[in-house]
């Protein structure tokens, strides 16, 4: 017999019917008298019921825990109304039943909330994912894809697949290389994107592209990084800066109106990178709350705190009205979070009509004075220093907000705060490898369309991101579209010899008439975690690395037969770890 309906869907209009279902056994209690199942598949759960002169009571009774059943029954009304179910009106009261597998008892619990250890989870994946709480953030998944389908459709995109066994393309990361055995000695790159082809398919006029692309990159792992990830990548012709953001800003809208039922009315904030930098120490700021940070370096530069007089930039955080709820116990756990972000120290100060703290004694009454006009400091009001360099100073005291923004709930958890970031620099500078590297990727057009020479660190680009909640949710830029500017990219970011000749096939293709095109990547796994309030990206993908970039359930990455390496030419060095 076909079922007849799914688990989660029967209500009380249903009542007389007859149906097949088939699930999985959630629960059973045994009453003596009667028999209680919750049934679960993937919609939802149903109650079915048996009393003892039924003639599959011995049956029922034998159930565990995730036995998978087929049933046939009657749909009922159910005596006790179970209010916390959809189903609660109901109950299926068996006619015929069938044990369509066993189980053995299982190493984790299938409930809302786990406490298994996330490596047990990732092990037994096919178990963990049937917790509503995944299968919902897989339902999510799909739903989301299939909005930004219909709206990319609908604006005339073509889905266009590009390769996986590819080139090494510059994103930024480490590659995931796969040697070639047909072509002895050489290898494919998995890409960290699609960047280059979809250049490319601009220049092959396809005008509006966008994939759900698998991208790659060997880097350190985090609670918003996998090895392997996926974007929603797209690249246009003929449209400006402003357009992109505007077509990208509408279908955000339209998934967040569709899955949150959320409606932005507004144009979402557009924010200068330098500024984001000041104010906030960070380039993809949380502006769900205030908290920013103050320079206030002027203040303290004839200091006679040396820490702060010598320092490059001294910034501060004013946690106003907070000075009574920190002990020196908390605050020192706030220094190990300005630490791990590669600060010295923290130092503080607390005011209630004069300044308390371990370093008040070093400052002179002007300097108090200053600082109370710069911070803004009023009674009861903590205030946390460091002083470094810049990139310390901005980094740590980002970290820091962050951490005191949760913590002291200055959101509201389900708030979504959308912020585009524009006007990045092109370049920054690697002190220890003395070389320029682009701050976006490469193949981004500079403001103006071109460099400033005479002082690269200033050349800003047409470039994008777009944050959500401090997270960066997706990049972009108006890509250079002339051989002579790419190459002079190249000679900025010392493209030399056989890593120039690598892309010297994008230098020609530009000579063959190239439009103006740009793009934008939205992290798809990201976009879902934080739809679904998730707390990490593993928790929206169905088969996702643990933070060693090992897939537990298959166990990879695994030993190959020595035939294997033959075949590609591979000798391990240390041949312990074969
Ligand atoms: P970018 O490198 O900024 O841009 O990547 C775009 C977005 O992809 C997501 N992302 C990741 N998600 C999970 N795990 C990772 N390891 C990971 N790395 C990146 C982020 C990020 O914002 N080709 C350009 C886009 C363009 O210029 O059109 C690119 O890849 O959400
Ligand atoms: P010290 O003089 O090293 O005892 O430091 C006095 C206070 O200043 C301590 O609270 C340190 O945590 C703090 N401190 C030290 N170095 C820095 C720094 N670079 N930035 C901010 N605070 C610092």
């Amino acid at each position: 017999m076909h079922l007849t309906n799914s688990l989660g869907e029967l209500r009380s209009k249903d009542i007389g019917k007859t149906v097949v279902v088939a699930g999985w056994v959630n629960t059973k209690r045994n009453l003596g008298e009667l028999i209680f199942v919750d049934l679960r598949d993937r919609s939802g759960i149903s109650q079915i019921v048996l009393n003892k002169d039924n003639k599959n009571y011995e049956i029922l009774n034998s159930v565990k825990n995730e036995y998978v059943l087929k049933v046939t029954g009657i749909v009922k009304e159910r005596s006790n109304i179970n209010e916390n179910i959809p189903t609660g009106d109901i109950e299926i009261d068996i006619l015929d039943i069938e044990i369509i597998n066993k189980a053995k008892p299982l190493p984790l619990q299938i409930e809302d909330e786990t406490e298994a250890l996330e490596d047990t989870r990732l092990e037994y994946r096919y178990l963990d994912l049937r917790r509503s709480q995944m299968i919902d953030n897989l339902k999510k998944r799909h739903q989301i894809v299939q909005i930004i389908r219909n709206y990319l459709n609908d604006e005339g995109f073509l889905d266009v697949e590009t390769p996986i066994l590819s080139k090494a393309t510059p994103e930024g990361a480490r590659d995931y290389l796969v040697p070639s055995r047909v072509n002895k000695n050489a290898c494919y790159a998995l890409p960290q994107s699609p960047q280059v082809y979809k250049n490319l398919l601009m220049l092959g006029g396809v005008e509006k592209y966008y994939q759900i692309a698998k991208c790659f990159r060997d880097e350190d792992l985090r609670a918003d990084r996998q090895p392997e990830f996926t974007q929603v990548d797209m690249e246009m012709s003929f449209l400006s800066q402003e357009e992109i953001m505007s077509l990208t800003e509408e279908m955000i809208k339209k998934i967040v109106l569709d899955v949150k039922g959320i409606d932005f009315k507004e144009k979402f904030l557009i924010m200068d990178y330098d500024e984001a930098l000041r104010e906030y120490g960070i380039d993809k700021p949380d502006i769900r709350f205030d908290l920013k940070l103050k320079e206030v370096s002027d203040v303290f530069k004839s200091s006679s705190f040396k820490v702060f007089a010598e320092a490059e930039m001294v910034k501060c955080i004013n946690v106003k009205g907070e000075a009574n709820n920190f002990s020196r116990k908390q605050i020192e756990s706030l220094e190990e979070i300005a630490k791990k972000n590669h600060a010295k120290g923290l130092a503080w100060l607390k005011f209630d009509g004069e300044f308390t703290g371990p370093i008040a004694k070093f400052f002179s009454d002007e300097e108090k004075a200053n600082l109370i006009k710069k911070a803004n400091v009023n009674d009861g009001d903590l205030i946390l220093f460091v002083a470094d360099k810049s990139e310390v100073v901005n980094q740590s005291l980002a970290a820091l907000r962050n951490h005191l923004g949760k913590e002291l709930k200055l959101y509201d958890e389900n708030e979504l705060a959308f912020l585009w970031v524009v006007n990045w620099p092109m370049f920054e500078y690697d002190e220890e490898l003395k070389r320029y590297f682009a701050v976006h990727h490469p193949f981004t057009m500079p403001q103006n369309n071109e460099f400033n020479m005479d002082d690269l660190l200033s050349t800003k680009a047409q470039a994008y991101d777009i944050v959500l909640n401090g997270f960066e949710l997706g990049g972009g830029s108006i890509r250079i579209n002339n051989s002579n500017l790419q190459k002079e990219m190249f000679d900025i970011l010392s493209l030399k010899g056989e890593e120039l000749e690598h892309f010297r096939f994008l230098l020609d293709a530009y000579e063959y008439g190239a439009p103006y095109h740009g793009g934008i990547a939205l992290g798809l796994d990201r976009l879902v975690m934080l739809l679904t309030n998730s707390s990490s990206i593993r928790d929206v993908i169905a088969f996702p690395k643990n933070n060693k970039a090992r897939e537990l359930m298959m166990d990879s990455p695994s030993t190959v037969s020595k035939e294997q390496l033959e075949e590609l030419n591979i000798q391990w060095i240390d041949n312990e770890d074969c």
